[in-house]
């Protein structure tokens, strides 16, 4: 109790369902849902997702609520706890590294939110804008720099301020009222989209599913999508967990939380395809789509002037909800585990991470070199949004579930949300042959296995050769020759072992260092090499103490041949993958 108080506990049990509805409703829902959608098929992409959401978004998050509650941690601390001195909570801080990883560039998206506030103002009451030129006053602003930063920079320092406030004080108190105003506005907007001629198009395309249309694409982008949504995967509802009390009814918050996360997804698509199909616009265009289908719905709509702006004042607020629960994270791990200072930690992890958002902002268009990253030619906005939304995301739910359904055990994890409701275990709602089901029972099977082989199944699926193989390729190669090459020269010059979890971390780590280090020999002409190398020596110095803990003696030799290879390799992808 007394850690509790410490740490801070929900003030009631609707603030709790609020803040994580608050998490789980935001961009996710009004801006990626529906282009995603758009760009896998329509309806055929909206029956798999809620497939996803039930089947396997709804055990997860009953896990993450059960480990937090329990641990009372952030999901590295949480798993030390579970599993003590173990490479388990390697999970957990792959969980941070993402939190930090997705605030990253949901802050861009935030940010356009941001802007909109004040364009569909002025649009609406001062400089009346014609539909067509919409989608060039977007392309307009997504590429000036100046405004960009600014509102990313605003953006960031409000997500600062709450996370700053603590739970209590800054992250429930916003979603009570807003949340319904949201849903209100919402339907307002689909009884305009729907009354639009030629709307019917729209509404078959959305829900009249095509299910031939379905292929692993398909399968591998529902699952992220309803994990992203839902703000799984990385232990952002294992942290919120950690603030209920064990009077709280964690499976009722889990059922309301993704019936309501679904329900706001669901009212944005019907907001949003009917209007693009009768304004004879394209559903698969992407990230921009409904930045600019959401304007001509409101210039088109009576009062659209104050609807708009209401909008976006409302889908900025649900965007800062969902990054402060990002930013929670990453805050309660250095708080947790390093001792850190609330509002150290808050100042650190915003301003890195700003420098990350504005990257990524500018890989929009804006930098060349960044926009067209060589060889992968995707942006290094969709290479964050890939790696950590795609990946990132599936494979943190897949170790977590695994770990309570196998390691930790089902049975302390049952008794754990049995606290709270009683009927969890005990009420018997079906007989079969003498077998009585209950809900724990249920939950148990989806956990232990439905979760783990769906979620496996579906990310190897994605990963057969497609036009990036070559790509995945080269790093599979880099990553099976610096393990070997690390394991051996660690042993050879210090005498150590690495352990499993290093054997594993240590490469990766390394291979992201390329990604930091290769950017500033591109975009700085000559000194980009000299900072590239004393950027190495400094990595992997923090990498060799910090995580290989080898004595001070021994690290000299090791960080030599370390930043050696990591200088090499930056050049020779350069070089050879990259042609530059
Ligand atoms: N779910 C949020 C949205 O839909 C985004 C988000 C917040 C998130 N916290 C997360 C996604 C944790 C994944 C993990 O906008």
């Amino acid at each position: 109790m007394e850690q509790q108080e410490i740490r801070g506990v929900w003030s009631s049990k609707v603030g709790f369902i609020m803040a994580a509805a608050g998490s789980a409703v935001g961009l996710g829902n009004i801006w990626r849902f529906p282009y995603m959608t758009g760009m896998n098929g329509g309806a055929a992409f909206v029956v798999v997702y809620l497939l996803f959401v039930f089947l396997l978004g709804f055990p997860i998050m009953l896990n993450e609520f059960i480990v937090g509650r329990r641990t009372q941690r952030n999901p590295v601390g949480a798993l030390e706890n579970l599993a003590p001195s173990t490479s388990w909570k390697l999970v957990g801080g792959l969980g941070v590294l993402t939190g930090f990883g997705i605030l990253a560039f949901y802050s861009v998206i935030a940010s356009w939110t941001l802007g909109y506030i004040v364009k569909s103002i002025e649009w609406g009451w001062f400089n009346p804008i014609e539909i067509d030129k919409i989608e060039v006053v977007f392309n307009e602003f997504i590429h000036s720099p100046g405004e960009i930063i600014i509102y990313l920079i605003i953006f960031m320092l409000l997500t600062m301020a709450v996370v700053y406030g603590g739970v209590k004080n800054g992250i429930e108190r916003w979603n009570k009222i807003l949340m319904p105003i949201l849903v209100g506005v919402l339907i307002l907007m689909i009884i305009r989209a729907i009354t639009l001629p030629g709307a019917l198009a729209g509404i078959s395309f959305y829900l009249k599913p095509d299910f031939s249309k379905i292929n692993d694409r398909i399968l591998i982008a529902a699952l992220s999508q309803a994990f992203f949504s839902l703000s799984l995967g990385m232990g952002a509802m294992v942290t919120y967990g950690s603030y209920l009390s064990k009077k709280d009814n964690m499976i009722n918050s889990a059922l309301i939380v993704c019936s309501f996360d679904t329900l706001v997804a669901f009212l944005a698509g019907m907001a949003i395809f009917p209007a693009i199909f009768a304004l004879g616009m394209a559903p698969t265009q992407g990230p921009h789509l409904v930045f600019v289908v959401l304007p001509i719905i409101f210039l088109k709509m009576p009062a659209g002037a104050i609807v708009g702006p209401l909008f976006f004042i409302l889908l900025t607020i649900a965007a800062l909800t969902s990054t402060v629960s990002l930013m929670e994270v990453v805050t309660a791990y250095f708080i947790d585990e390093k001792g850190w200072k609330r509002h150290y930690a808050v100042i650190m992890i915003g301003v890195c991470c700003t420098v990350f958002s504005i990257l990524a902002a500018c890989s929009m268009g804006i930098l060349p070199q960044v926009t067209h990253l060589p060889l992968i030619q995707m942006s290094f906005f969709d290479v964050l949004d890939k790696t950590f939304s795609t990946y990132s995301l599936t494979i943190g739910a897949l170790l977590l579930a695994i770990f309570v359904g196998w390691r930790w055990g089902l049975k302390p994890a049952i008794e754990e949300a049995q606290n709270g409701n009683k009927n969890f275990r005990e009420k018997v709602i079906l007989s079969i042959f003498s077998q009585e089901i209950t809900f724990a029972k249920i939950w148990s099977v989806l956990l232990k296995y439905v979760t783990p082989i769906a979620i496996f199944i579906l990310i190897l699926d994605s990963l057969k050769p497609s036009e990036n193989y070559q790509v995945i390729g080269y790093f599979t190669a880099f990553l099976i020759i610096e393990t070997g090459a690390l394991w051996l020269l660690i042993r050879w010059l210090a005498d150590i072992k690495m352990n499993p979890g290093q054997i594993i971390l240590v490469p990766i780590i390394r291979l992201l260092f390329l990604f930091i280090l290769g950017p500033l020999l591109i975009l700085i002409p000559y000194l980009g090499y000299l900072l590239a190398f004393i950027l190495a020596i400094i990595l992997n110095y923090v990498l060799i103490t910090y995580l290989l803990k080898i004595p001070k003696t021994k690290i000299w030799n090791i960080l030599a041949l370390f930043t050696l290879f990591e200088f090499l390799g930056v050049i020779i992808l350069l070089y050879f993958a990259f042609n530059i």
